[in-house]
C-alpha cells in the first residue's frame, strides 16, 4: 500500500482567525488536506467553504462524525475549547485546539488524560515558537552562545483588542484579558527556550471596571494588567509584564540574559523578525584593554556596546515579511508526526504545562502567595536547522 502523505482534517470554528489557518492549510501545507468545515452558525461554515473551495461545510456533530477527519483544528473561543476538544476525542479524532487548551488545569488533565487513554493527540496553539525567530534563539541557547542562560524579561504590553476586532468581547471574559490571550505565546516560547517552570507569583489588576465595545460599555471580568515573576526548573528568573491598559511603550518583547551574551528575541506572536546578539565576551575584552581610569573603562563599556551587538542569522529562512503568518506550521507538524509515527513537537503535557502556569499568575495574585507548579513537560524537539519556509520536517 502506498504510503499516506496528508491527514485530513476539521476545522471547527469559522470566525476571524480561521481565514488565515484556512489561507495557509489550503495553500502551503501539502500534508493537511480540509474535509470539512463547521461553526455553531452553519452560515459562517458555509462562507469558509465558499471563499476557500472546500468540500463541505457542516454542523459540529456531522463533523465529529466523519470518518476521514482524523485530526480536528478547534479554532472556537477559548470558553468552547474543553468542550469541543472532548467532544473530537470521544469521537476518536486527533485535536489541535487554538490557545489556550483549557481555562483550567483540571480541564487540561482531564483531556490530555482521555488523550492518552485513546491513544491520539490532544494539544494546543500556539505553533509561533516553531517559526525562525524564537528556533534561532533555541539554537543559539542549546549551543551556549550566551552561555549559561540566567534571567529573562518579557512584555506584551498594548491598549486591548477592542481598537480592532469585530467581537472582542471574549477578551475581557474568564479565559480572555492579556495573561490568558496572550501570554501563551510568551510563556510557550519561553519552555521551549528554557525548561519547565518551577513557581510563579505576580500582582493583576482590572484597571478600567468597563470597557467600549464599539460604543456600549462592558463589565470586565479579568485582570487587564499583570506584574509577573517566573522561575524555571533550571534556575532561570525573569519578569513577565502583560497588559491591555498601555498606550504605548519602548520594552523589548523578550530578552535572555546569559553569562556570556544576552539575545534579543523577536515577538514571540510572529513567526519570523530580527534577532539581535550581544556577545558579553567581545565587551570584556574591549573594556579590559582600556588604559587609564576606571570612568575611562565605564564610559568604553558604554559607548563601545555596539561592536558587541550583531543581528544573527536566522536558522531557517523566514518569508521576506518579518509579519509573515504561518499559522497552521503546528498542524502540519502534528499530520507529519502521524504520518510518520514520530512525537509531534506540540503535545498536551506542553500545552497542559502552560496552561498550569497562566492559570499560577492569577492564583498568585488573588491569594498573594507564591504558585510550585504540578506539572512539567519536555522541552518541544527543535526544528530542523535550514528547512525551506512552510516546509516541516
Ligand atoms: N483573532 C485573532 O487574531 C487570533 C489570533 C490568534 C489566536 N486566536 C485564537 O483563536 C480562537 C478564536 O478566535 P477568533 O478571534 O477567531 O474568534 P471569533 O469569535 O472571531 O471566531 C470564533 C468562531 O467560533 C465559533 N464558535 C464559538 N463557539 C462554538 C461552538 N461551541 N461550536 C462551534 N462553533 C463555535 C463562532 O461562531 C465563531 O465563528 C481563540 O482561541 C483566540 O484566542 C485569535
Amino acid at each position: 500500500m502506498a504510503k499516506k502523505d496528508y491527514i485530513g482534517i476539521g476545522i471547527i470554528g469559522c470566525g476571524t482567525i480561521s481565514d488565515v489557518y484556512l489561507t495557509n492549510i489550503t495553500q502551503h501545507y501539502h500534508n493537511v488536506k480540509v474535509i470539512a468545515c463547521a461553526d455553531m452558525f452553519l452560515e459562517k461554515a458555509e462562507a469558509a467553504k465558499e471563499k476557500f473551495n472546500l468540500p463541505k461545510a457542516c454542523t459540529v456533530d456531522e463533523l465529529l462524525a466523519n470518518p476521514e477527519v482524523e485530526l480536528v483544528v478547534n479554532l472556537t473561543i477559548p470558553a468552547a475549547h474543553y468542550e469541543i476538544n472532548m467532544k473530537a476525542l470521544n469521537a476518536g479524532k486527533n485535536v489541535y485546539c487554538e490557545k489556550p487548551l483549557a481555562l483550567n488545569l483540571e480541564d487540561a488533565e482531564a483531556t490530555v488524560k482521555l488523550a492518552k487513554e485513546k491513544g491520539l493527540i490532544a494539544c494546543s496553539a500556539p505553533d509561533t515558537f516553531l517559526g525562525a525567530g524564537v528556533q534561532t534563539c533555541r539554537k543559539m541557547i542549546d549551543e551556549g552562545k550566551i552561555g549559561r542562560p540566567v534571567g529573562f524579561t518579557a512584555n506584551l504590553v498594548c491598549p486591548g483588542h477592542e481598537l480592532w476586532h469585530d467581537a472582542p468581547e471574549f477578551y475581557y471574559k474568564q479565559g480572555g484579558g492579556p495573561m490568558w490571550d496572550m501570554g501563551p505565546y510568551y510563556i510557550t516560547a519561553l519552555v521551549s527556550l528554557l525548561g519547565p517552570v518551577k513557581r510563579v507569583s505576580c500582582m493583576a489588576k482590572i484597571s478600567r471596571a468597563e470597557r467600549d465595545i464599539h460604543g456600549t460599555p462592558m463589565k470586565v471580568e479579568v485582570p487587564t494588567h499583570y506584574a509577573g515573576l517566573m522561575e524555571f526548573e533550571n534556575g532561570v528568573i525573569g519578569n513577565v509584564n502583560m497588559s491591555f491598559d498601555v498606550w504605548d511603550s519602548q520594552l523589548p518583547c523578550m530578552e535572555i540574559y546569559g553569562t556570556t551574551g544576552m539575545l534579543t528575541v523577536p515577538d514571540p506572536n510572529l513567526f519570523g523578525g530580527t534577532v539581535n546578539y550581544f556577545d558579553g565576551n567581545k565587551l570584556t575584552d574591549i573594556v579590559k584593554a582600556v588604559e587609564g581610569p576606571a570612568f575611562a573603562r565605564l564610559v568604553t563599556m558604554v559607548t563601545k556596546t555596539p561592536e558587541c551587538r550583531e543581528e544573527a542569522p536566522l536558522a531557517y529562512p523566514a518569508d521576506e515579511d518579518p509579519r509573515c503568518n504561518m499559522r497552521g506550521l503546528g498542524v502540519s507538524d502534528i499530520a507529519q508526526s502521524l504520518i510518520e509515527g514520530r512525537e509531534s513537537r506540540l503535545s498536551g503535557e506542553l500545552s497542559r504545562h502552560v496552561v498550569e502556569i497562566l492559570a499560577a499568575f492569577d492564583k498568585a495574585a488573588k491569594e498573594g502567595v507564591t504558585v510550585e507548579m504540578t506539572t512539567t513537560c519536555q522541552r518541544p524537539a527543535p526544528m530542523a536547522e535550514g528547512l525551506a519556509l512552510w516546509q516541516v520536517d
